[in-house]
């Protein structure tokens, strides 16, 4: 994607630094993050410097790529097996994150030659960042073809461009859309409690110049049934055999609320987010995240000063998972970068 005019991929790697969008400034100002080792890069996947199920996947395997640039040949084994455990304990529910600090690590695990290891790891952490980038633009092109001349379109959270290294997966149909001279409207749910959607997906959509609109999180449904609204897209974190797909926290009411009022519902994701040896939804692992995020609203001031207003009483608590599962009979279709499948077992067995 292009900021101020230039080209930027959302997370990269420069020699042994990782570069990453600072995501929790946007929309107030656009900088780039470093981190110089593994133990970094886990931190920023922690605490959300990057995320998005694609852009943590393609950070988790430049982190395991750093640890084997950092081993000696005295330490090593042990070296990269801690840096996995550490890099895997970030966040438990995305897909990607295990597939590519899995496929970094089987490819070195047992290398006997240290400069071998050092190769085959950067190598192949860049693999998986240029595969993602090629499978979210494959997704926008086989997308883009479920786009109707002045579709409105709802979508969650943030499933674009800074949630993987390039285009995005549900974003990338509507920016192609749009490239192809199709009216699209966007609907953006705001994404409580951080607020991916007004902060980022409004921000990418201003920047591509689609025209779209934020509303709150609970005014899907009035927008529905006022025929507002005749496709949804979202993303997915985790897509398990039989088609169940975790998406974040709101997703699943979305996809209710589609089916009562007759509209389609689809998920785009890479096939990096499926989890093939889960069976069901049920067994998802759901991050759980601090209540903070949900007791006080994060932004800046009007004179552009990070700060935080305290919504809830004082001595209130709150509960805060990350992500719902939404049942398979829910979702019309899942757009992967392979082909448009439907949501369950015998298809998504078939991409594989
Ligand atoms: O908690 P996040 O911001 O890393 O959540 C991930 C998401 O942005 C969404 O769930 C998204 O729709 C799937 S990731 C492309």
């Amino acid at each position: 994607m292009k900021v101020n005019g230039k080209h930027y991929r959302t997370v990269w790697l420069e020699g042994k630094i990782v570069k990453m969008v600072n995501q929790p400034l946007l929309p107030h100002s656009f900088k780039i993050y470093s981190t110089n080792n593994y133990r970094e890069t886990a931190n920023a996947i922690r605490t959300m410097v990057v995320r998005g199920a694609g852009a943590i996947g393609a950070s988790a395997g430049f982190a395991m790529a750093q640890a084997v640039l950092e081993a000696k040949e005295t330490n090593y084994k042990k070296y990269i097996e801690d840096a996995l455990k550490t890099i895997k304990a970030t966040r438990p529910t995305a897909q990607n994150l295990f597939y590519a600090v899995d496929r970094v690590y089987s490819l070195i695990k047992d290398e006997k030659n240290l400069a071998v290891a050092k190769k085959v790891a950067v190598d192949t952490a860049n693999t998986i960042a240029n595969e993602d980038s090629d499978a979210c633009r494959r997704i926008g092109e086989l997308g883009e073809k479920l786009i109707k001349d002045n579709d409105s379109i709802l979508t969650h959270c943030n499933a674009g461009w800074l949630a993987f290294v390039d285009y995005g997966s549900a974003l990338s149909p509507i920016y192609l859309a749009v490239r192809n001279k199709k009216r699209v409207f966007v609907y953006v749910d705001e994404t409580r409690p951080r607020c991916q959607g007004a902060k980022l997906t409004s921000w990418e959509l201003n920047n591509e110049k689609v025209a779209n609109t934020v509303i709150a999180d609970n005014a899907a449904g009035f927008f529905m049934q006022q025929g507002k609204i005749n496709l949804v897209i979202t993303g997915a974190d985790r897509i398990v055999a039989n088609g169940d797909t975790a998406n974040k926290i709101g997703t699943y009411e979305k996809a209710v609320l589609a089916k009562e009022n007759g509209i389609p519902f689809y998920i785009a994701a890479p096939t990096s987010t499926i989890d093939i040896k889960t069976k069901s939804g049920k067994d998802i692992p759901i991050e759980e995240r601090d209540e903070g995020e949900v007791l006080y609203m994060f932004g800046v001031d009007d004179k552009d000063r990070k700060c935080r207003v305290r919504i809830a009483p004082k001595q209130s608590k709150a509960k805060n998972p990350a992500f719902d599962v939404t049942p398979a009979k829910y979702i019309k279709g899942i757009i992967t970068e392979k082909g448009i499948i439907k949501a369950d077992d015998e298809s998504i067995k078939n991409l594989f």
